[in-house]
């Protein structure tokens, strides 16, 4: 299939991006950029869910819609107008802690929705090439390093979810003939990383912590290690691979591990502060099984793709606390000494002059 995006009288690629979260915004970003059409679907929510890519213009190139992974008839209907000739699937029930407490609809839009898309796409046009955000947390308690080789043991209803739907993409693409691949991706952040994953969490209250309006943060398993990589960076890995000539199963990491603890040293160390003196272990944090160690060994990836990991961990962790610094503080991690001072002269003069009311 000829799938480079063409212009200038030429059919468009056109790509189908599912789920609107932290990867969907940077890849939509991305494929535009390199021509492609991109629609993205999204699932109805109450209060609005856009922001990752409001500031992307709708038009021509650029198309939002609704669907929902457990719902086929969506499915079919979005095949059936937009007839894409890739789809990218990222949406899902993506929060590992949260799978346990809503483990039948994890394993409905992770698992299932995936067996949805792969059923539209021999149905209506099985040219089309599919992407499926497979997971390290399917390696669960097999030792690091981990790579395709590295048996998969899940620790969770996400893990289980996710290496179901991994099965079925491999099972699809040697039964039908599909082209259908497997992106093993490590963890992955960014400033546009969800609220309530840890290191944004982390981030978002130190800053309001600098800001006074925060006191402590709750965590469960400090201990922890995982294999923090880029999103914006692993979504041009996984345009890459999509761009090959054949489908593939391929680990997308840094091939370097830190634990939540060195996160916390390392993110309250660039604003002066000692992470101890902040930091709570609550239970409620705590998963009933959790994966202890993730360390991708990423050769394949970096022996097939041009692809090479650009942010690693100590820039990923400045990025994100600048940016939560940005939001909440309105000033930059690099003048924050400055904010911090005037904020205690602020609280001192207030105090005085309180003090010499009375
Ligand atoms: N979320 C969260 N909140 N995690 C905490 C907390 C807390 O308060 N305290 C400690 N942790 C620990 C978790 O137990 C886990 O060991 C680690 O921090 C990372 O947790 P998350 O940031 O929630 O990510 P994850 O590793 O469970 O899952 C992410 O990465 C997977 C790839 O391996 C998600 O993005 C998944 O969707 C993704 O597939």
């Amino acid at each position: 299939m000829a799938n480079k995006p063409k212009c200038g009288g030429y059919k468009m690629t056109t790509a189908l991006i599912t789920g609107g979260g932290q990867d969907s915004s940077y890849l939509a970003e991305l494929l535009l950029e390199k021509g492609y059409k991109v629609i993205m679907l999204i699932r109805r929510a109450s209060y609005p869910n856009t922001q990752r890519v409001d500031h992307i213009p709708e038009g021509d190139n650029f198309q939002m819609d609704y669907f929902d992974l457990s719902d086929t008839i969506s499915i079919d209907n979005a095949f059936q107008k937009y007839m894409p000739d890739i789809v990218f699937n990222m949406a899902a029930q993506s929060h590992v802690g949260i799978s346990f407490k809503v483990p039948e609809s994890t394993i409905n839009f992770n698992t299932l929705g995936v067996l949805r898309l792969l059923e539209a796409i021999r149905k209506y046009k099985p040219t089309c090439k599919f992407y499926q955000a497979s997971s390290s947390e399917m390696f669960g308690i097999s030792p690091p390093p981990q790579n395709e080789n590295t048996p998969f043991m899940p620790c969770s209803p996400y893990g289980v979810s996710k290496l179901a739907a991994f099965h079925l993409v491999r099972t699809y693409r040697e039964g039908y003939g599909l082209f259908a691949t497997n992106g093993i991706l490590f963890n992955h952040e960014s400033e546009r990383r969800g609220l309530n994953f840890v290191t944004r969490k982390i981030t978002l209250s130190i800053a309001e912590i600098l800001k006074g309006t925060r006191k402590k943060i709750e965590l469960g398993n400090i201990d922890a290690k995982r294999d923090w990589g880029h999103s914006r960076d692993y979504m041009k890995a996984i345009i890459e691979l999509m761009e090959m000539d054949k489908p593939n199963d391929v680990v997308i990491s840094t091939g370097e591990t830190y634990s939540v603890r060195d996160f916390l040293k390392e993110a309250f160390s660039l604003v002066g502060l000692n992470w101890e003196d902040y930091v709570v272990i609550s239970d409620k944090q705590l998963r009933p099984f959790d994966v202890p160690a993730l360390l991708g060994d990423n050769s394949k990836a970096l022996s097939i793709l041009k692809w090479r990991p650009e942010i690693k961990f100590k820039e990923l962790v400045r990025e994100m606390l600048d940016n939560d610094i940005r939001q909440v503080c309105h000033v930059s991690l690099k003048d924050i000494d400055g904010y911090r001072k005037a904020l205690a002269d602020f609280v001192d003069k207030k105090i005085v002059k309180e003090l010499e009311h009375d």
